[in-house]
């Protein structure tokens, strides 16, 4: 090259570089560099589309091999309410939803089931169609973790991201499948189950119950706790292994998650979820679930070792902006001298943080611990069935925000409302106050129980 082509060269750069500089300082936005802004909406944008809609492609679980997708097409609307699924009336036209509210809409007929599935108005339920014939399901995050504000009809409303879905009955709806031998097969890699049936299974399932799952079942194969639950309230044997679902918002700034915690960070569950739970096609890997002593399903079958091709991984490219999707949903707020008492709560508050000890754990604002959050079932006073089924053995402090949304028994059949701690053991939160009183020796008055319930329900 020429010196003087190489002069023009240099001066053509420093001018689309000092371009790129007046465009950056102009708008503001740089690819290069990035917006935290845009991103910000690019990721939520994004994350509440795959929280809301993403299979997966768990059909090749759901309906390849287990056939739901026969169950779904003789599901009246009826059943499906029932059952605890929800219909988010916004993606229904006006004259839907007003025959809704005017009960001109057939609730036996299940071809208005499909209707709503193909509407994409089914939480969680994603159906794909031949002309008016449903030929694959699949299922998605919102399925467990949304519910509606019942706005047009119970169970039918506008859709609440991340609020749990405490009326679903997902063991029953599993066990309408026609095929569960893929279940069957996978417990049996447990030593204890080597004869289970199908009908072992659907009894499991079906023993589960409204708002309930279990995640560890296909890791370890346990049904039940065989401990006798005393908890100065009541005492029961055997009860089911399933875990009421939690909440999927107000996590952020929460180190550990799910009921025993000691698995990991949100992401970190997200990817187990989508990958060994729903069945989606992704990567997941975690050595702890070689250890087959606490997980002899999932040591033998390999699941802390799933891995796909990148190119056909529909998992891991979606973590990111999910994971940020449900940091940013809040909890739900409660409403002064609605929801709670305020003069009780302020006394209620004191005695959190004074005589009640309430906040040497769930420490206020955060409600658990910054850090390390987490507690051994013998801290706890409480059996360690659910805690030993963790690679952590414990319990994590579960946030109290929005727990006034169980205690009144909103958005969800009244039936269903309350229940406290990772099995529903205690059905209000005076119960759990009571609890609490018995188990740790703090002699509460009972207008100070009153007072502390009322604080609670202020969170
Ligand atoms: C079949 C119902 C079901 C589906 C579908 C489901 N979850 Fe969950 N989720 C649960 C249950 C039950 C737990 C509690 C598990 C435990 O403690 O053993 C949970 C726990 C969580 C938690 C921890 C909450 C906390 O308080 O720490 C997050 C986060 C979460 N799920 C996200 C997701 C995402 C993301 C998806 C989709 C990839 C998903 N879940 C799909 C039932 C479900
Ligand atoms: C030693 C730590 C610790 C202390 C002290 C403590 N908690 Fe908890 N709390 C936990 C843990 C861990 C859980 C989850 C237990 C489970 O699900 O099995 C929990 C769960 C709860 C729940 C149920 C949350 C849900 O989503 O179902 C409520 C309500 C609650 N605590 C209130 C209180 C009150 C009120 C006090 C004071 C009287 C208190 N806690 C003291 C650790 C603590």
């Amino acid at each position: 090259m020429k010196q003087r082509d190489a002069v023009l060269l240099g001066a053509a750069a420093f001018l689309v570089a000092a371009i790129a500089v007046a465009g950056m300082k102009q708008g503001g936005k740089s690819n290069f560099l990035g917006n935290a802004n845009d991103n910000a909406k690019a990721m939520i944008d994004q994350g509440r589309h795959t929280f809301r809609f993403d299979t997966y492609g768990d059909e090749a679980f759901w309906t390849d091999q287990l056939h739901i997708q026969q169950s779904v097409k003789t599901l009246s609307p009826g059943t499906a309410l029932m059952l605890g699924l929800k219909v988010d009336s916004a993606a229904l036209s006006p004259s839907t939803v007003q025959a809704i509210k005017h009960g001109m809409v057939n609730l036996n007929d299940p071809a208005v089931t499909l209707q709503l599935i193909k509407q994409n108005a089914v939480l969680g339920v994603v159906g794909t169609f031949n002309g008016s014939a449903l030929t694959r399901v699949g299922f998605t995050c919102a399925l467990c973790h949304s519910t509606v504000d019942n706005s047009v009809a119970p169970g039918i409303g506008n859709r609440i991201d991340g609020l749990a879905n405490r009326d679903l009955n997902v063991g029953a709806i599993i066990a309408t499948a026609p095929n569960l031998q893929p279940v069957v097969d996978l417990l049996r890699l447990a030593p204890q189950d080597e004869s289970v049936t199908a009908q072992d299974v659907r009894n499991v399932l079906n023993s589960w119950g409204p708002g309930k799952f279990d995640a560890e079942l296909f890791l370890d194969g346990k049904t039940s706790n065989p401990a006798q639950i005393t908890n100065g309230i009541t005492t029961a044997t055997n009860i089911s292994g399933a875990v009421l679902i939690p909440n999927a918002l107000g996590l952020a700034g929460h180190n550990l998650h799910t009921w025993t915690g000691g698995w990991g960070t949100v992401t970190y569950w997200n990817a187990f979820v989508a990958v060994n739970e729903l069945h989606g096609i992704g990567t997941f890997f975690d050595e702890r679930f070689d250890d087959a002593t606490q997980f002899p399903i999932a040591a033998a079958a390999k699941l802390g070792h799933v891995s796909v091709d990148p190119d056909s991984d529909r998992v891991t490219g979606k973590l990111a902006a999910l994971h940020f999707y449900q940091l940013s949903l809040p909890s739900v707020q409660p409403r002064p001298g609605i929801d709670f008492n305020v003069a009780a709560a302020e006394r209620g508050d004191e005695l959190f943080s004074g005589k009640a000890n309430c906040n040497s754990c769930h420490h206020e604002p955060l409600w658990t611990e910054p850090g390390w959050n987490q507690h051994s079932a013998e801290e706890m006073k409480i059996d360690s069935f659910e805690a030993d089924r963790s690679p952590g053995h414990a319990y994590q402090t579960m946030t109290l925000a929005g727990v006034f949304v169980r205690e009144r028994g909103l958005f969800m059949f009244p039936q269903n409302k309350g229940r406290f701690y990772h099995d529903g053991r205690f059905q209000t939160l005076m119960d759990v106050v009571n609890s609490y009183d018995a188990r740790f020796n703090l002699g509460l008055t009972e207008q100070e129980k009153h007072d502390l319930v009322e604080y609670l329900k202020s969170l």
